[in-house]
């Protein structure tokens, strides 16, 4: 997708709560128009703090946030182009399925001729075509859902903010209404910016995920950027399965590092890191591969401790001397490791050196000294 305007800035946004909770930390953040960007992490990181510090609702305690470069915090919530799902539903209960989505217009004074045939196309786009007559107590979860976000999308807002909105959903409704907002989103071409805890419907939908750990933004980027090249140990860990192998930093060159770690020593194509430094290595299971006889720049030695058939994925898990598990995937057909011992190693490229003193690390550090 070309990358062309940016219509949501956040420029070293802090929020601090009760003086001393700082919960969102230097954040800075572009979203382009039309991009479906979720922000993830897990559970009292600061997502929805920074969501609703998008929405207006809250103000930060530092730094700017603007919406096609006007600053939200001069508009007053009703003027701007932003609109919010929650995840509770928050349909008004003694309003029909039409009166829930035709609010917002008639808030407007839109032409009553104009809200009938705006809301109609909304419920069909939702799906939802046959319901309007219906209140939100005779509708099922998933419904209820696609009311608020016909309600919301009804003013045709730039940017829509969704808060886990599928968090109440069972998981097969949860998946179906997982496309259906995507490809709303396309149709429709808002940005959208999502949040969730669920890795799974971070990858699935979105064009950019923006992961969040303790108040700070550790890394934007596709899908496959942050599966592929992870740049924290944070994210290695957070997004998929991975194994980590922590060491020090013995020699560098050009393009290649050294790192010892206490099953032996891995080479890694990688720059920008010291000697001594203290490091993790992650490689993902599927890229494990294993050797009767040593490779070349890899010396770590394992034994096979059990193989598992889950579906269509094999798993070995091998033991490093140290009792480190390893773990070891591959596709229904291929081959896995036979019992007893194996050397393994990675293509170059597949073993992502990771910092292991990262911004968290240092916050800790920096905490401490203040307590
Ligand atoms: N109004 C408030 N006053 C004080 N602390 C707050 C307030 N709102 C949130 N917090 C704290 O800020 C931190 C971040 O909360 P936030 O709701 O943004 O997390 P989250 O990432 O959305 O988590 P979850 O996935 O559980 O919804 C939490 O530690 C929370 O307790
Ligand atoms: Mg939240």
């Amino acid at each position: 997708m070309e990358r062309e305007k940016v219509i949501v800035e956040l420029k070293n946004v802090n929020k601090v709560y009760g003086g001393s909770n700082h919960v969102v930390r230097d954040l800075n953040l572009e979203v382009y128009e039309g991009e479906f960007l979720t922000l993830l992490g897990s559970s009292g990181c600061g997502k929805t703090t920074t969501l609703r510090m998008i929405a207006g609702f809250e103000e930060p305690t530092g730094g700017t946030i603007t919406v096609e470069g006007e600053s939200v915090s001069e508009k007053e919530p009703f003027e701007r182009d932003v609109n919010t799902v929650f995840q509770s539903y928050a349909l008004f209960p003694h309003m029909t399925v039409f009166d829930n989505v035709a609010y917002g217009l008639r808030m407007k004074k839109t032409a009553k001729g104009e809200i009938k045939e705006r809301v109609m196309h909304m419920l069909e786009l939702v799906q939802l075509g046959g319901f309007e007559r219906r209140y939100p107590s005779q509708l099922s979860g998933g419904q209820k859902q696609r009311v608020a976000i016909a309600r919301a999308l009804i003013n045709r807002p730039k940017v829509l903010l969704l808060d886990e909105p599928l968090g109440a959903l069972d998981l097969k409704l949860r998946k179906q209404m997982q496309m259906e907002l995507k490809r709303l989103q396309r149709k429709l071409n808002i940005t959208f910016i999502y949040v969730t805890h669920d890795q799974e419907e971070a990858l699935t939908m979105s064009d950019r995920i923006a992961i969040m750990n303790e108040g700070v933004l550790e890394q934007v980027g596709t899908p496959t950027e942050i599966y592929e090249a992870p740049a924290t140990r944070f994210v290695a860990t957070f997004i998929g399965e991975t194994n980590l192998f922590e060491g020090c930093v013995k020699e560098t060159s050009a393009h290649h590092v050294s790192v010892v770690v206490e099953s032996g020593e891995l080479r890694c194509r990688a720059q920008g890191f010291e000697k001594g430094e203290m490091v993790a290595i992650s490689v993902r299971p599927e890229r494990m591969k294993y050797s009767a006889e040593p490779v070349e720049g890899y010396s770590v030695r394992a034994r096979v401790k059990e193989t598992v058939y889950v579906g269509s994925v094999l798993k070995a898990i091998v033991v490093l001397p140290n009792g480190n598990e390893i773990k070891i995937e591959r596709l229904a057909g291929q081959k896995l490791p036979p019992d007893g011992e194996v050397y393994i190693y990675w293509d170059n490229g597949d073993g992502k050196l990771l910092h292991l003193m990262d911004q968290v690390f240092y916050r800790t550090i920096e905490s401490v000294k203040l307590a």
